[in-house]
């Protein structure tokens, strides 16, 4: 039977060269895995790829709604593409990701981007050959096209890898969380994990090609298992990862607080591969407001996992997500994040100020709190880390760390990367051979966001 994928190909074989797509990804790390898996299945209808709009035979934008932000800037380059189609008439354009989800954006792209010929959510990837066939061989209408949530997961989605030493591997998708704030579970839908054996094969696979660092993806890694038979949990599956041969080693994002015990830690300091450091997101300081966010975990609980993983691994690296001004959060509040980011010391935090997402329950709240006010908390979050960002890396001065170099930085003569504690060091005079090896470098400087290193011999 003819694949879809083949049934494209065919119409394109018409014309002298192969078709050009460009794919454009916005958003997070799984958004970016979504994107390998577009540029996978395109490059299976025989796509070549484009960095260029005007020589684009279709442009597919991978969108994301976690924030307003985010989905204002999609909108603002959507209208960009308006006049390229006037021009090319059979420009096809394509948009998914997290914003296709979302009922009112579609009422949008109806009303006003009626020139998008493709719309698919995060679960109906693997539709895209379906899509793309009957939209060129039978002109389906654009927008009628949507394929709903499909929440099976799919296994036999090519995968177009951005880099050749760094791979990210999805182990589950979705989120039944809810934090109040988020919108991510409304678009991506609920938990569900990969098996343990379809892991551990593709994460073979990409060690035997010489991958030197593979990237565990998940709305929340530490709920993986749920709904598996037998008995399995990340803990036990970062065991098995460990034990598989190469050169590579083991990072994960994300883990929520309320399910990273001591299990999680234990296994981080037994696996050798597993890289000692843990992006945590703690979203806020205030006991208030995390119960506010339908966190599930206290302060205190937070602090708890960060002291017992520096107990058993004294100088363990941790960074976290950090949202300002959710509704009605007072000084006190902030102050007590602040308070958090003093106790804790992270190594890098990525902060945002609350943005209200329609559908949340977040979104019912009537928030009393200024605007200016949470812009300035937001400044002052900024500079705290900064002052404590300065002072912790130089506790890595004299300090050996052993860093995969990924590549050159921006002044000349610099190659650089990050340590296990995904910590970025620059390497002065470093020959860009070293790119995509493992080295171990003495740490000579410390910046606010980089170290400075030289070759350990
Ligand atoms: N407003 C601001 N930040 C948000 N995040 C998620 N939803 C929102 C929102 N509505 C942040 C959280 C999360 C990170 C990926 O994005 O900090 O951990
Ligand atoms: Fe959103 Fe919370 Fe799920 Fe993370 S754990 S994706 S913040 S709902």
């Amino acid at each position: 039977m003819i694949s879809y994928a083949d049934a494209v190909s065919e119409l394109f074989k018409k014309k002298e060269s192969p078709p050009l797509c460009l794919v454009r990804t916005f958003g997070c790390r799984q958004n970016v895995s979504d994107g390998e898996k577009i540029s996978g299945l395109l490059l299976s209808m025989g796509f070549g790829f484009t960095e260029e709009l005007s020589v684009a035979d279709i442009i597919i934008y991978n969108t994301c709604a976690v924030r307003e932000s985010a989905e204002s800037r999609v909108f603002g380059l959507l209208g960009e593409l308006k006049h390229l189609k006037e021009k090319n008439k059979s420009l096809i354009i394509g948009f998914c990701g997290c914003m296709a989800d979302l009922e009112h954006i579609k009422d949008k792209l109806k009303s006003q981007y009626k020139f998008v010929d493709l719309f698919f959510g995060t679960n109906a990837i693997g539709e895209l050959p379906k899509l793309l066939y009957e939209h060129i061989a039978k002109e389906t209408p654009a927008l009628d096209a949507l394929v709903s949530d499909v929440a099976e997961i799919r296994e036999d989605i090519p995968v177009k890898r951005l880099s050749g030493m760094k791979a990210d591997v999805p182990v589950m998708y979705g989120c039944d969380n809810f934090c109040s704030y988020c919108i991510v579970p409304y678009v991506r839908g609920r938990e569900r994990s990969r098996s343990a054996d379809d892991i551990a094969a593709e994460v073979k696979e990409l060690a035997d090609c010489g991958f030197k660092e593979i990237m565990l993806l998940g709305q929340n890694v530490n709920s993986y298992g749920k709904g598996l038979s037998g008995e399995i949990d990340f803990p036990k599956l970062l065991h098995r990862l460990n034990k598989l041969d190469g050169d590579f080693k083991i990072r994960f994002l994300s883990s929520h607080p309320k399910d990273a015990g001591r299990e999680l830690i234990d296994a981080i300091a037994e696996c050798e591969r597993v890289c000692k450091h843990l992006h945590l997101p703690i979203q806020s300081g205030s006991n208030r407001i995390l119960s506010e966010m339908n966190r599930g975990y206290t302060v205190e609980q937070y602090l708890e996992t960060v002291n017992y993983a520096r107990k058993i691994m004294p100088g363990f690296s941790f960074s976290t997500d950090i949202i300002v001004g959710f509704p009605n959060e007072t000084y006190e509040d902030f102050c007590q994040t602040i308070r958090v980011l003093e106790q804790v010391r992270f190594d890098n935090i990525f902060s945002f100020i609350y943005s209200k997402r329609k559908g949340t329950k977040a979104a019912l709240l009537k928030d009393k709190t200024d605007k200016a006010d949470k812009s300035a908390w937001f400044r002052q979050l900024l500079e705290k880390q900064r002052e404590i960002a300065i002072e912790n890396n130089k506790r890595f001065i004299g300090k050996v760390l052993e860093l995969l170099v990924d590549g050159e930085s921006e002044t000349d003569g610099f190659v650089s990367g990050k340590s296990d504690e995904f910590i970025n060091v620059t390497i002065p005079g470093g020959d860009k051979s070293l790119i995509g090896q493992r080295i171990k470098v003495k740490i000579v400087k410390a910046g606010i966001s980089a170290l400075e290193g030289k070759l350990d011999s």
